[in-house]
């Protein structure tokens, strides 16, 4: 099928903006989800920094930035549907701040506490503005039982809830990618925003894409399901909204800002959702 690129029309990306997630029309289709799942599944077998292990039984818990060392992963941030959905949300061109896969292995998988993305990438990086989006896309089928994610709709428009003091901040980048974060939203805030606003679990076969705002109040549960729940997020970030002088490592924050030259792959397909 051809999709057209920008991917999101103009009454998606004011819904997006309204919202603080978005359910893109199109999913990567089922070939392109095994040839992305068995890259993933061996680079989560790798020993080297960017592997990050659960804290409590040691199975890998996400590979992070493996789109500059994995061409197949190189390719998948190239897609034009996906450069074109980025760019329309965020209204010009963009680049790839982050990439990561979190695993949630069956049984093991531990939880990521309520928070915002923004608050690292402003506290830690010094990212200006929250101009960037999240596109996630399930490489396993995400399901109620398998610790998908759930975001608080809305909860975007709020500004950067719960900061800890400067003193309190551990300044370990571990501390960013572990079950222990270092910027969460308290349970009991949480409580009262999803009592608000609602929630909503980002669930569906696997390739669906979902996109979600950086400022979005968002969590997954543990996985005590014996299904793997692969989640991989692409961050694209707009262009004049790289951060001055980041110091934490490449794998987590991007310093080639040179926008994204979006390019078909024909290993990489998409079919329309639902
Ligand atoms: C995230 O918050 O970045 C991901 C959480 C998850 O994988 O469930
Ligand atoms: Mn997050």
């Amino acid at each position: 099928m051809t999709i057209p690129t920008p991917a999101a029309s103009p009454d998606a990306v004011a819904r997006y903006h309204e919202n603080g997630w978005y359910p893109a029309g199109f999913a990567l289709d089922r070939d392109s989800v095994a040839a992305v799942r068995g890259r993933i599944t061996e680079l989560g077998g790798h020993r080297r920094p960017e592997v990050v292990h659960e804290k409590q039984g040691g199975s890998t818990r996400a590979v992070h930035g493996c789109h500059t060392w994995d061409e197949l992963c190189a390719a998948l941030v190239r897609l034009p549907e996906l450069v074109g959905l980025a760019e329309s949300l965020l209204g010009g061109p963009v680049y790839v701040y982050q990439f990561k896969v979190n695993f949630k292995q069956p049984y093991e998988g531990a939880a990521w506490p309520w928070h915002q993305d923004y608050a690292f990438w402003r506290e830690e990086d010094g990212m200006p503005r929250p101009d960037a989006v999240n596109i996630a896309i399930a490489l396993d089928d995400a399901h109620e039982g398998n610790g998908p994610l759930t975001v608080i709709p809305r909860s975007h428009r709020l500004g950067l809830l719960d900061l800890p003091a400067p003193t309190a901040r551990s300044g370990d980048w571990r501390d960013h990618v572990s079950a222990d974060l270092a910027y969460t939203v308290s349970p009991d805030l949480a409580a009262r925003l999803g009592a608000e606003h609602g929630t909503e679990l980002l669930v569906g076969p696997a390739g669906t894409v979902h996109a979600f705002h950086p400022s979005i109040v968002h969590s997954s549960t543990d996985n005590l399901s014996p299904d793997r729940r692969a989640l991989l997020l692409i961050t694209y970030n707009a262009v004049a909204n790289a951060p001055a002088a980041p110091t934490r490592p490449e794998f987590l924050v991007a310093r080639d800002t040179a926008p994204v030259v979006p390019a078909a792959d024909a290993r990489l397909t998409l079919r329309r959702a639902g």
